[in-house]
């Protein structure tokens, strides 16, 4: 029998994956796995039990006993609804040092490979092409300039009523983009061939048609 299809969207953060990823999802009814969120879970769930950001044990213990639950675009933890809390900045920037973890990234490895289920699925992350699905039938590696990634996170936090500053984010993504990229285990790059998309004058609908048509081309193959 033919394996379960995935389209794995890796990138750089405000590259689009999640908008993109989300939206190819829609398109193809395919579910789809946001695997910043386990991240951010993981995070949230260690900042809430007060443990240690450097004890690689119990993190990973904590990413182990993930108690999650996705829900359309609602996401919980054990029994709370925690869709805006993991979207908060302390997370993002806890899930990311936490990220560099090994015993973490391998202890959240099951838990992703159990979103490939039929008909499909889309995956967005840093290593889903790489590491995570390396047998996916699409990969994509989306980018975009940093000036044109801070512009899109400082919309969408003008958006929110959320005061945003140009040159912090700017000064945050290339942190970020530092850590993400130079971690020994499962850095950011883009897998073995990758199609490599460059959204920086892209609307999100066009990144979008472009996966589609990708995907298309693959389907023809087989
Ligand atoms: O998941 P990731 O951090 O890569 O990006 P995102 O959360 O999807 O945020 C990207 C933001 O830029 C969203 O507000 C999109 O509407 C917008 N955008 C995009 O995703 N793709 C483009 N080609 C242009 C804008
Ligand atoms: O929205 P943003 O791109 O900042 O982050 P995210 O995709 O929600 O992921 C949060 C953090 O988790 C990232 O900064 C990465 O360091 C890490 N991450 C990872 O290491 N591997 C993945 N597959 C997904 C996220």
């Amino acid at each position: 029998s033919q394996p379960i299809p995935v389209i794995t969207i890796d990138g750089p953060t405000a590259s689009g994956k999640g908008t993109v990823a989300h939206r190819v999802a829609l398109q193809l009814r395919f579910h789809y796995l946001d695997s910043g969120a386990l991240y951010r879970l993981t995070a949230l769930s260690a900042l809430r039990h007060k443990v240690s950001l450097t004890d690689e044990h119990a993190l990973s213990k904590l990413a182990e006993k993930l108690q999650c639950r996705f829900e359309g675009d609602q996401i919980w933890l054990s029994q709370e609804n925690v869709t805006a809390a993991i979207r908060a900045e302390e997370v993002g920037n806890t899930a990311s040092r936490i990220a560099v973890l090994p015993m973490l990234r391998h202890a959240l490895v099951g838990l992703q490979h159990s979103f490939r289920t039929a008909p499909g699925l889309v995956a967005d992350g840093r290593d889903m092409g790489t590491v995570i699905f390396p047998s996916a039938s699409l990969k994509v590696f989306l980018t975009a300039s940093v000036e044109a990634r801070a512009g899109r996170r400082y919309k969408q936090l003008i958006d929110k009523g959320i005061p945003a500053n140009m040159d912090d984010l700017l000064k945050d993504l290339r942190e970020r983009d530092a850590r993400d990229s130079s971690r020994a285990v499962a850095p950011l790059k883009p897998a073995e061939g990758a199609h490599i998309l460059d959204t920086s004058e892209l609307t999100a609908d066009q990144a979008v048609d472009q996966v589609l048509k990708w995907y298309a081309a693959v389907r023809k193959q087989v």
